[in-house]
């Protein structure tokens, strides 16, 4: 059976910086720079132009992903697509990305499944997980698993928003998953979710349990209401599961690999939020060394986050051939994960 690993990373961010003041002077939001970072440590992120979706931005990070892996675009077996902002209802973001790609053209079109992932901020350790597995059970050689958010445009970006619009930003991340028999890989994934908590966050623009599943006018015009348009998110709530849950995945799977904390060369936590992650930090005692935070420069890109992590480390030399890697996140449904990689 071959080990499933880590063979190419990338990331790409959209060059337009949105400071914690632009959100105060561009967009009129009642806010400060001082409450952002002490609450969250945010202190700018990145939004995309009109026009720009999560399969341009993952696109423009699959590429570095597949170039650094050393393979040609149509040695993919398969696309997974994590995101929590897709393009449109369906299809999915996954198909648009592999024509960005040019899989589909020319002699050498490549017609490989795009599955993409619904699975909010725990999304890039689903689509590793299900990536690694099926490499590991010997059906694909190299599988792209990208994250990729385009979350400004469907922030309410007013003082009534503030507690979510201040904490998104958009990008993307990728890593090409691939066979090998060396000894190396990802080790073990534990994945969780707890639906009892599905109504904290979330955002249900449309609802197909009504008819039409979006109120309709007169006209035959669709209307939806603040409150549906836009994410609603008990933040106190999700605060306190993130730091139990992310916590305990953790540690099982650590324990799964008969390891403790110590013997993790680097902790890529998802980056909800600075103060979680610092709360986990210190309660399992991680030297800062040992871990890295991008939540300052980016905000929170969701699925985006840990594979931008990942590709930022392996670019600065942090992330070296041989190094453990424990990756962890909880979002919306709830749901979390956790993957040790041996890099
Ligand atoms: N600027 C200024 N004031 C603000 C802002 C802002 N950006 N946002 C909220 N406030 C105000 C509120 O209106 C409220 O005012 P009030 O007391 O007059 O009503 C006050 O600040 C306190 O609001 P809370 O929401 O109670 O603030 P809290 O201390 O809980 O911090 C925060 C909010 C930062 C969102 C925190 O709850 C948090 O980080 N939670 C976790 C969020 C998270 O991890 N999300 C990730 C999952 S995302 C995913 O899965 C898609």
């Amino acid at each position: 059976m071959p080990n499933a690993y880590i063979s190419g990373t990338g990331f790409y961010v959209p060059p337009r910086v949105v400071t914690n003041d632009d959100l105060r002077t561009q967009y009129g939001i009642d806010t400060t720079h001082e409450w952002i970072v002490q609450r969250t440590g945010i202190e700018e992120r990145r939004f995309a132009d009109e026009g720009v979706g999560p399969a341009d931005l993952g696109a423009l990070a699959a590429e570095k992903a597949i170039a650094n892996a050393g393979i040609d675009k149509t040695d993919l077996d398969m696309i997974i697509f994590a995101t929590l902002s897709p393009e449109h209802c369906f299809p999915g973001s996954g198909v648009y990305m592999q024509r960005k790609l040019g899989l589909c053209e020319g002699t050498n079109a490549k017609f490989v499944p795009a599955l993409d992932v619904r699975n909010q901020c725990s999304g890039f350790l689903y689509a590793l997980a299900t990536a690694s597995s099926m490499v590991k059970a010997g059906a694909l050689k190299h599988v792209l698993v990208v994250g990729a958010e385009v979350h400004s445009a469907a922030l309410d970006l007013s003082t009534r928003g503030r507690n979510i619009a201040s904490l998104f930003g958009d990008g993307a991340g990728a890593v090409v998953v691939s066979a090998t028999e060396e000894d190396r890989g990802v080790r073990h994934w534990k994945l969780g979710a707890d639906g009892r908590f599905a109504d904290v966050l979330a955002q249900r623009v449309w609802d197909t349990r009504k008819r039409p599943f979006i109120p309709v006018d007169a006209a035959g015009i669709g209307h939806v209401e603040p409150e549906m348009m836009w994410a609603q998110m008990e933040g106190k709530l999700v605060f306190k599961n993130a730091v139990e849950r992310m916590m305990t995945v953790l540690m099982e799977a650590c324990i799964a690999n008969n390891i403790t904390g110590a013997d993790i060369d680097l902790f890529c936590f998802h980056q909800a939020n600075l103060r979680i992650n610092q709360y986990i930090q210190n309660a399992l005692g991680i030297p800062d060394e040992k871990i890295v935070h991008n939540i300052q420069r980016y905000g929170n890109t969701t699925a985006a986050t840990i594979p931008i992590l990942l590709a930022e480390a392996v670019e600065s030399g942090k992330l070296k051939r041989g190094m453990k890697v424990a990756c962890c996140a909880f979002g919306s449904g709830f749901t979390w994960g956790a993957a040790v990689i041996d890099w």
